[in-house]
């Protein structure tokens, strides 16, 4: 385990590049709003195996292939994007354009485009996620310059994390259109956490990760959808942490880096919480593959700092 304090700041807040009201940053997250009530209304004809599997092994569903189709064509079409990676396509889609941090490049564009797609036949929440880095993928998550997610919930909301903070705007259709409502301009993680929720079997997690989840459990009130996305934004909504832990079974995780970890755990440190892979910042993690998976932990700064001791105590 690496030595926390040789670790950059782990908590520091990530410095997010030059996004700022950077143009095709928000030409991104347009994209990303316009395509959602398309999802949303084709997730009930798309509930059905599409009898393929992805890079990551997991079987993938119609709205899996839907979403991401949807999302590729529209992001892919955006000036400034450079190159476009998904959970659902085995290697990075060139869109033109070099892809680095010089202040004419292009951004590299990850996303999850349907997070929680098991949720789909029992009608739970379902998200998308998008990252958007100035370096050519697999990158480390210090080279986002913006993050954020698509919440299918009750209602449909998008979380954008950047420079300038965090925001949650909700989504709604408008004639063949898309109407958006910013209804939070600094989202911040409440001081006192509320809830948890840790994905995988109780059986299946190590001594150490169980012995701080038995400790949680005493003080928390559990919050376990089974999609990250609407786990997580319980998190930034109550306050607590939210975990995919590694497992006896599979040491790595399940989430995967490039565009589920980095992007949430963007969005949950500039909302004031912090993340871990169990030694220091998700940020922090070496880029080794576009598909690379990693144990996730998010949340308040103490229940991370705690996880981290925890995770070290042997
Ligand atoms: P995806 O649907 O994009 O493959 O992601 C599923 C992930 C994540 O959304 C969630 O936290 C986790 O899988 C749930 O895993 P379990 O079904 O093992 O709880
Ligand atoms: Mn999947
Ligand atoms: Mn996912
Ligand atoms: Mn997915």
């Amino acid at each position: 385990m690496a030595d926390p304090d040789s670790a950059p700041d782990a908590r520091a807040v990530p410095d997010g590049g030059t996004a700022e009201g950077d143009p095709t940053v928000a030409a991104v997250f347009d994209a990303v709003a316009a395509t959602a009530p398309e999802i949303r209304a084709a997730l009930p004809g798309r509930r059905v195996e599409s009898g393929t599997e992805n890079a990551s092994g997991e079987s993938v569903l119609a709205g899996d292939l839907y979403a991401d189709e949807l999302l590729g064509e529209a992001i892919t079409a955006i000036d400034g994007v450079g190159s476009f990676v998904s959970e659902e396509r085995e290697a990075a889609v060139d869109a033109g354009g070099e892809v680095g941090s010089g202040a004419d490049d292009a951004y590299a564009v990850a996303i999850d485009p349907l997070d929680g797609s098991s949720n789909l036949r029992s009608n739970n929440a379902m998200g998308t996620v998008v990252g958007v880095y100035d370096a050519p993928l697999p990158a480390s998550g210090r080279d986002l310059v913006a993050a954020g997610y698509v919440l299918y919930g009750p209602i449909t909301t998008m979380v954008v994390a950047d420079e300038a903070g965090v925001r949650e705007e909700v989504i709604e259709r408008d004639g063949d259109g898309v109407e958006r409502s910013v209804v939070e301009t600094e989202l911040t993680l409440p001081d006192t956490p509320t809830v948890y929720g840790f994905g995988g079997r109780v059986p299946d997690w190590p001594a150490d990760f169980r012995a701080y989840a038995r400790a949680v459990e005493d003080e928390l009130k559990l919050r376990y959808g089974g999609a990250m996305v609407g786990d997580v934004n319980q998190v930034l909504t109550y306050g607590g942490v939210f975990a995919y832990p590694a497992l006896r079974s599979a040491p790595a995780g399940k989430l995967r880096l490039q565009f589920e970890a980095n992007p949430i755990a963007y969005v949950v440190e500039r909302a004031g919480g912090a993340s871990s892979d169990g030694a220091g910042s998700l940020l922090d993690v070496e880029p080794e593959a576009l598909h690379q998976r990693t144990p996730l932990y998010v949340g308040n700064e103490a229940l991370i700092e705690r996880l981290e001791a925890a995770l070290d105590a042997d």
